[in-house]
């Protein structure tokens, strides 16, 4: 389903509040809540709804466990273009998740170690029971995580080859498209997939073409948001801008 909302505003304390239930009906029952995060300027009103709840309605993030979609390749987590320190800044430093619970993937590591990394990162969701929540944003390409076109659907965590148009939109944030890491370690469709609730969010005419390719268009690896088609448990969260096109 696609849900359509005034505002960016509206929209993401919408989807905080989505969160906020989940993690509360699980922790009533005893259970942790597992989610997947996801960074970039998307859900930063939704990680800052979620801080607010925490601060004043005393929602608790210790039984939480996070796994982020992506992490730039090589990255240092210090630097301040990591995803890393993206998180921080935008919800962990301001809540009370245990870092242990927190998973990035590591931008560390050398070449020879990744592809063992991304089977543990899977082994790793898979043995909590899966993730219960994945939010997405959306790139102009049509990536979900890192996942640029051509990516095949049951895609799983991996290091990937980023999109000219991802390095471009990421270019202001290294001061520089040159200064863009050309790869990442992503989570893959198939990861994504597996989720039981998938929320992909998208604001600003800016994300109306992409939006009306992944909600309308012919499914197909071109445009890797298309395979969400596919999914019977995903919302599309929109606002008015990004829904313009849709028919
Ligand atoms: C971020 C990610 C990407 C972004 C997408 C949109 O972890 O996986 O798919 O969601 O590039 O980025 P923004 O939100 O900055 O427009």
């Amino acid at each position: 389903p696609v849900s359509v909302y005034k505002s960016q505003q509206e929209a993401s304390i919408a989807v905080a509040g989505r969160i906020a239930a989940l993690i509360k009906k699980k922790s009533e029952k005893g259970e942790k809540t597992v989610l997947g995060l996801a960074t970039g300027v998307t859900p930063i009103r939704v990680y800052a709804e979620l801080i607010r709840m925490h601060k004043e309605e005393g929602l608790s993030f210790k039984n939480v466990i996070t796994f982020n979609l992506d992490e730039y390749y090589p990255m240092q987590p210090t630097a301040v273009q990591s995803y890393v320190t993206f998180m921080n800044e935008n919800l962990f430093n301001h809540i009370d998740i245990d870092r242990n619970n927190v998973h990035i993937p590591d931008g560390t590591l050398k070449q020879e170690d990744v592809a063992a990394f991304c089977l543990n990162y899977e082994r790793q969701i898979t043995a909590l029971g899966g993730l219960d929540l994945q939010i997405l944003g959306i790139g102009r390409t049509g990536h979900i995580g890192f996942n640029e076109p051509g990516s095949a659907p049951n895609s799983g965590t991996r290091l990937v080859t980023l999109d000219d148009l991802t390095r471009s939109d990421a270019s202001r944030d290294f001061g520089g498209k040159q200064n863009v890491p050309t790869k990442a370690i992503t989570m893959g469709i198939g990861t994504i997939f597996k989720a039981r609730e998938i929320i992909l969010m998208a604001w600003s005419g800016k994300k109306a073409p992409i939006i009306k390719k992944a909600v309308e268009g012919e499914i197909s690896g071109e445009v890797p948001a298309t395979y969400l088609q596919l999914s019977d448990h995903v919302d599309f969260v929109l606002d008015e801008a990004a829904a313009s096109e849709l028919t």
